[in-house]
């Protein structure tokens, strides 16, 4: 049963997470200097580190944690028949309408419908334009892949795309993988990697970019187990988020509409997640049936499929996809862990983040700038960075470097001060209790590394 912590709502905005991402250098708009490009963001130091922390944890549950997943990396350009195959080119598509009044503006009609449902009305009936009320174009389909050229000339025989998902890099190298891997289904290939989708209507920060980064993982299964692993893949990863942190009040299960479905998915799911703007998709785990394996082996005439040695069976296994957002992930583990408080009078702000997540493990501050404390530190910052990512920082006042800190996220904080240079000990802070212990210096690697590797439970529950 829930507890009352557990149900409260999420109070911090998306300005304030934003703000926080400029401040610390998470998050930049990106080609700011020429006043910005639209819906793109350039990471930051914190933010590579923290972004590369979530695709490592989301690489380590697929494929450290379990022996049935295998690794790829497929180019991001591809022959443009995998996008005829793949039914993108004819069905990846949004619906467009334009204002014809005054601010001319391009919606999603389908996402304008939804919000008239939202509010209670009727969803079928005539639309106009919520910027100045304007009479609505009769709706267009609007292919949201990127086209570019390949080699000098622009004809039509050098159209490639830029992928809008990094799924079919996976599907045309079934077969490399099947006769390299050494699996048989059920078994699973997985990517990470840059997809590009020119949407209508990108927005919120980084959860909807029109270049973004996928983490997804295809599942070949026999075709009648396919329920069976939608349904597990749901609750791992489901369960993938919470563990790391994510409350698990703030993650919901939503099953999507026949009129929601992907031209190729037969039944898909998403996980959502409460951020600022309400209720919204982070991850699907589609149930692709053969619809991906029997199209690209139609288009390249290359069989597509799995012999079972044993039952002397053919068939065309079915693939099951959880496809999460690194991005997406990122914004959601950096609003969940976002919390303010008073200590001791002064406001903290603080990211709660699973140690594993903090792009920085431990900071080392040296109360004072002399009496051989600086150098001290340094060594003791040496001997750290060789175990896990450690920062050494002097500048400023100790309340100040707690908050920089803070606010970073990091763990773990070693104070170096004038009983350091009597007696080899150091204070070590915890960013969540701020409890401060005395520690010797001799063990301190091991016992951060132990921390690390310990299970967490977010104190936010507590
Ligand atoms: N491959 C599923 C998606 O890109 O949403």
């Amino acid at each position: 049963m829930a507890t009352e912590q557990e149900t409260r709502p999420t109070e911090v905005t998306m300005e304030e997470i934003v703000a926080l991402c400029k401040r610390r250098g998470f998050v930049f708009p990106s080609s700011e200097i020429y006043g910005g490009l639209g819906s793109t963001y350039d990471y930051g130091h914190y933010g590579v580190l923290l972004k590369n922390n979530v695709k490592a944890e989301w690489w380590r549950a697929m494929l450290q944690e379990r022996d049935d997943i295998v690794a790829l990396d497929s180019a991001i350009l591809q022959h443009p028949r995998v996008w005829e195959a793949s039914g993108h080119l004819e069905g990846f598509t949004d619906p467009l309408v334009q204002c014809l009044g005054k601010c001319k503006k391009r919606w999603r009609e389908d996402h304008l419908r939804e919000a008239v449902e939202a509010e209670g009305g009727d969803p079928d009936a005539e639309l106009r334009c919520p910027q100045c009320g304007g009479e609505l174009s009769e709706p267009r389909q609007f292919n949201l892949m990127f086209e570019t050229h390949v080699g000098p000339v622009a004809d039509e025989g050098s159209t490639v795309y830029l992928r809008p998902e990094t799924a079919q890099g996976i599907f045309i190298n079934f077969k490399n993988v099947l006769s390299f891997a050494r699996k048989k289904p059920p078994f699973g290939i997985a990517q990470v990697g840059k997809s590009f989708r020119n949407e209508i209507t990108p927005g919120n920060f980084i959860f909807r970019t029109r270049e973004f980064e996928q983490m997804e993982m295809e599942y070949f299964v026999p075709p009648a187990e396919a329920q069976k692993w939608h349904q597990h893949w749901m609750a791992e990863r489901e369960r993938w988020y919470t563990e790391l942190g994510i409350r698990p009040d703030h993650l919901r299960v939503r099953a999507h509409g026949e009129d929601e479905l992907s031209h190729y998915s037969s039944a898909t799911s998403d996980i959502e997640y409460l951020f600022p703007i309400g209720w919204s998709e982070l991850e699907g785990i589609a149930d692709r049936g053969d619809f991906d394996l029997t199209q690209h082996a139609k288009f390249s005439g290359e069989k597509l499929e799995y012999f079972d040695q044993q039952t002397k069976e053919r068939y065309v296994p079915h693939v099951i996809e959880p496809a999460a957002g690194a991005d997406r992930a990122t914004l959601a583990f950096l609003v969940d862990s976002y919390e303010v408080e008073e200590v001791e009078g002064r406001q903290r702000t603080v990211l709660r983040l699973h140690p594993r997540l903090a792009p920085v493990k431990v900071a080392v501050l040296p109360l004072v700038s002399k009496d051989g404390l600086p150098e001290k530190a340094r060594e003791i910052f040496q001997d750290l960075r060789r175990r896990l990512p450690t920062e050494f920082d002097e500048g400023g006042s100790i309340g100040k470097r707690y908050r920089r800190q803070d606010e970073i996220g990091t763990p773990w904080g070693i104070t170096v001060d004038h009983q350091t240079m009597d007696d080899d000990t150091v204070t070590l802070r915890d960013r969540d209790s701020l409890e401060q212990v005395r520690v010797p210096i001799e063990g301190l690697g091991d016992e951060l590394v132990g921390r690390l590797e310990a299970p967490w439970r977010t104190p936010k529950l507590d």
